[in-house]
């Protein structure tokens, strides 16, 4: 049967940086990440008797590295079926890929719900989460809506994504700012190998449970100071992290650092904006839904941000009836 997925990307409020278990995708802490309403991939899959390998489109293209993950991805799909039949993909995403925008998170998302629809799994959303994480760790928050909790385990089976606030919780914004053009060349798969070679790291697990705490609560309470200086303080964690690995990376261009100077003037001057961002060099803003304006007015003016997506709180990946095929 064919079906269709849509998933929306996500923004880690708190972080993913390092793996217990790499086979199976555990992650040494649990995240917290927020949906993101206009960073979006739609997948059309279709199991076709007549196919003999597996014919994967992404953005119009063939040749991609991603599309071996896919197949991967559709081999684990297969095997919970014990299915041999081999499926037609078509995906679509409405922003750049491997540039940090995280298009891996809802691409597995949208594959894993159209995949095991298309087979008539009916998997409730903490299996499907469960099994987006096998393909990419942070797609196992884009299954669920809204703000969302990923839980770290011992267990393969045990670790998956939760909301933990709906999308309509909380009306803040998100503002891509896009930087630079080229995509990273250091993926962060590669990279997430290194984090325990970080003397940081350990001190960053240990503090974790009280910051995840704190962001729970300022999430809560809509307390957005709070909640911007625990969001902007742990992405620069976690790039001191990467930056104090065995082989240190810097995925930050010129443009990143004017940008988080910038963002530090603006609040000097009275605007409540706070940075966070992954592993590339485009910059998250985020500002409350009053400054939204004001906001958008101050970036179009920086020479260097070549693009804007604004973004709101998100809902869950869903079965959608627009066909790309
Ligand atoms: O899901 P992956 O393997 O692409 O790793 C994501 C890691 C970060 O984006 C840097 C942080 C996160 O929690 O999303």
């Amino acid at each position: 049967m064919k079906k269709t997925a849509l998933a929306y990307s996500n923004i880690a409020l708190i972080k993913y940086w390092g793996k217990v278990d790499f086979t199976n995708r555990l992650p040494a802490n649990n995240s917290i990440s927020m949906n993101l309403s206009n960073l979006k991939t739609i997948t059309t899959v279709e199991f076709q008797p007549q196919l003999k390998k597996d014919d994967v489109l992404i953005d119009g293209a063939k040749v991609d590295k991603e599309i071996i993950r896919v197949k991967k991805h559709l081999d684990r799909i297969r095997k919970i079926n014990n299915t041999l039949l081999f499926a037609k993909v078509v995906s679509q995403n409405n922003f750049p890929k491997s540039t940090g925008l995280s298009s891996s998170a809802s691409g597995f998302a949208a594959l894993t719900l159209a995949a095991t629809s298309g087979l008539n799994l009916n998997l409730s959303e903490n299996k499907l989460s469960h099994l987006a994480r096998l393909a990419s760790g942070s797609a196992c928050r884009s299954i669920p809506g809204g703000f969302v909790e990923w839980y770290q385990s011992t267990s393969r089976h045990d670790s998956f994504a939760k909301t933990i606030f709906p999308d309509s919780y909380w009306n803040i914004v998100d503002f891509v700012a896009v930087v630079g053009g080229q995509k990273k060349d250091i993926s962060t798969s590669f990279a997430q190998r290194s984090a325990f070679s970080s003397p940081f790291l350990k001190v960053r697990l240990k503090n974790l449970p009280s910051k995840l705490k704190y962001l729970k609560l300022a999430i809560e309470e809509k307390n957005f100071p709070v909640f911007g200086e625990i969001i902007e303080a742990e992405a620069l964690e976690m790039h001191a992290i990467i930056m104090t690995q065995a082989r240190p990376l810097i995925y930050f261009l010129p443009e990143t650092l004017a940008l988080f100077r910038q963002v530090r003037m603006w609040r000097l001057e009275g605007l409540l904006v706070f940075f966070t961002l992954n592993t590339g060099h485009d910059v998250h803003l985020f500002c409350q839904e009053k400054d939204k304006d004001i906001l958008n007015k101050k970036l179009t003016l920086l020479p260097f941000v070549k693009r804007i997506i604004i973004n709101y709180p998100a809902g869950k990946a869903a079965i959608i009836n627009k066909h790309l095929f």
